[in-house]
């Protein structure tokens, strides 16, 4: 009885030892996916300089393409009819109107003229109900006309225009947008997640007009310009020597100024400045160099613009997170990595927003303290080990990596293409660079790794001609500028 008792418990301690091995044994052979999953996704998402360069050199035949005839290339190189930045001698109460990611801004600007500089500038603002992202023109224009109604209502007395004089607005609309004036131009598509084929091949400008009437405003649009364009000019308005401006943000692209003689598709008059501001629409770039991943095809062709885009849907913000968010899916589906059960939470497309991405990126605390608060309140997905937290951290910062780094490729492809990319060239004078946008304003990763990267590609002579600037809210500042410029009551605008 005390034998076969003993045996009993050797048998059992057995069967305990080899349920533990084969348990360690899934375990790291789960592990193992994980890591293969991560080193594979790693690999393919890998941007060495020479990759860069090659991305830089693609994007400035691009710009050549698109520059030579409408439709040449997939950059549509829109010309902003901007033939004149602001030069600090724009007088008076201008509003503007920001239209283009999350969120929506009304902005008042008093600019007090000749060094005058900006007096006064007041804003709303306000984040754009979903639904109205994909319902009806008339609805979303309505909407931000009531916006604007309910500023100018709230405004003081001292904003007020003098009599006989119409208030003017800068509008920023951060889409493609085929101008036909300075403050005319049809909608060519929508991105970032808006959808309204109503509004496609229509002038936005007049959509706006009829909304405002309809919501009882008296306003003039001025000047329609897209965020880059508008940040361009806010820049300028700022530091002379501000060439390039570049969004990272919900979406992403870049505007610079071109030599007008350098257009073969303009076939207007020479502008007397010689000089127009290209909207590049870079986030529509595409080349066989771009490192894409199983990841980033599934999530383009599940999205709203399937093949559009393409460059954007590497680099901005929109997209960053819901990247991250397919891959940590597989590793929980194959590899297990939150357990037996995927959790359910992340299967949900577009869950993981890029700020919480960041979030996770920039955890500092030993037990990486955020990731998991993150994981649980986002996902549902609770008491995560160091170990998978340490994996998640990885994945943020091979996603963020690529995208910062394929920016500084796209900067590199304008700077090439305005001919300041080496020293002999340059002239040793500088290039200012304005950009804003929330990716670049607050995933301090991603703007360092971008700054880096285009030091690197450029070498350390070369790099220090070439200044990044923060241009906060330089869109909405611009676009009140430019109304200014193009305003009914300046008379003499060359
Ligand atoms: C739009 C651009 C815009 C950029 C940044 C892109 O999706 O196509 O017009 O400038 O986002 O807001």
């Amino acid at each position: 009885m005390k034998k076969a008792t003993v045996g009993a418990v050797v048998v059992g301690s057995a069967a305990v030892v080899a349920l533990i091995v084969r348990h360690r044994m899934r375990k790291t052979s789960k592990w193992g996916r994980a890591k293969a999953i991560l080193k594979e996704f790693e690999e393919k998402c890998a941007t060495p300089d020479a990759k860069l360069k090659q991305v830089a050199d693609a994007m400035t035949v691009e710009m050549h393409a698109g520059l030579a005839s409408e439709g040449g290339s997939k950059l549509k190189m829109l010309i902003s009819y901007v033939d004149n930045l602001p030069t600090g001698d724009e007088e008076g109460v201008f509003y503007a109107l920001d239209l283009g990611g999350t969120n929506f801004r009304v902005l008042r600007v008093q600019l007090g003229g000749k060094s005058g500089g900006i007096i006064h500038q007041e804003f709303a603002e306000a984040s754009i109900p979903p639904n109205l992202m994909v319902g009806s023109s008339e609805a979303l224009f309505d909407y931000i006309a009531a916006e604007l109604a309910k500023f100018v209502a709230a405004e003081e007395e001292k904003f007020h225009q003098p009599p006989g004089r119409q208030r003017e607005l800068g509008f920023t609309f951060s889409f493609p947008i085929m101008q036909t004036s300075i403050n005319s131009g049809t909608l060519i598509r929508w991105t970032k997640g808006f959808s309204i084929d109503d509004t496609v091949g229509k002038d936005v400008v007049a959509e706006l007009e009829k909304a405002m009437h309809r919501q009882g405003v008296d306003m003039r649009v001025s000047a329609l310009v897209n965020d880059t364009v508008g940040t361009l000019a806010g820049g300028r308005f700022s530091n002379k020597d501000v060439s390039i401006a570049v969004i990272l943000g919900t979406g992403t692209n870049a505007a610079y100024v071109e030599r007008a003689q350098a257009i073969p598709k303009w076939n207007g008059p020479l502008p007397k400045s010689g000089e127009m501001v290209i909207n590049m629409e870079w986030g529509n770039f595409r080349s066989s160099h771009l490192p894409l991943t199983e990841y980033d095809h599934a999530m383009d062709t599940d999205s709203l613009n399937p093949g559009e885009q393409i460059f954007e849907k590497i680099c901005s913000g929109m997209y960053l997170g819901e990247i991250l968010r397919r891959v940590l899916l597989r590793m929980a589906e194959e590899a297990g990595i939150f357990g037996d059960e995927v959790p359910p939470k992340l299967k949900n497309s577009f869950i993981l927003r890029t700020p919480e991405m960041s979030a996770m990126h920039h955890d500092t605390s030993s037990d990486l303290r955020v990731v998991g608060d993150k994981l649980k309140d986002i996902l549902e997905i609770s008491n995560t080990c160091l170990k998978t937290r340490r994996l998640v951290v990885e994945l943020c910062n091979i996603v963020a990596t690529r995208g910062a780094r394929l920016a500084a490729a796209g900067v590199l492809g304008i700077v090439k293409k305005m001919g300041r990319d080496t020293p002999e060239e340059s002239g040793q004078e500088t290039i200012v660079v304005a950009m804003d946008g929330g990716l670049y304003e607050h995933y301090t990763e991603y703007r360092k790794c971008l700054e880096n990267s285009l030091v690197g590609l450029l070498g350390e002579e070369m790099s220090t001609s070439i200044v990044f600037k923060h241009a906060n809210d330089g869109s909405g500042i611009g676009a009140a500028l430019l109304a200014a410029s193009n305003s009914l009551y300046v008379e003499d605008r060359s």
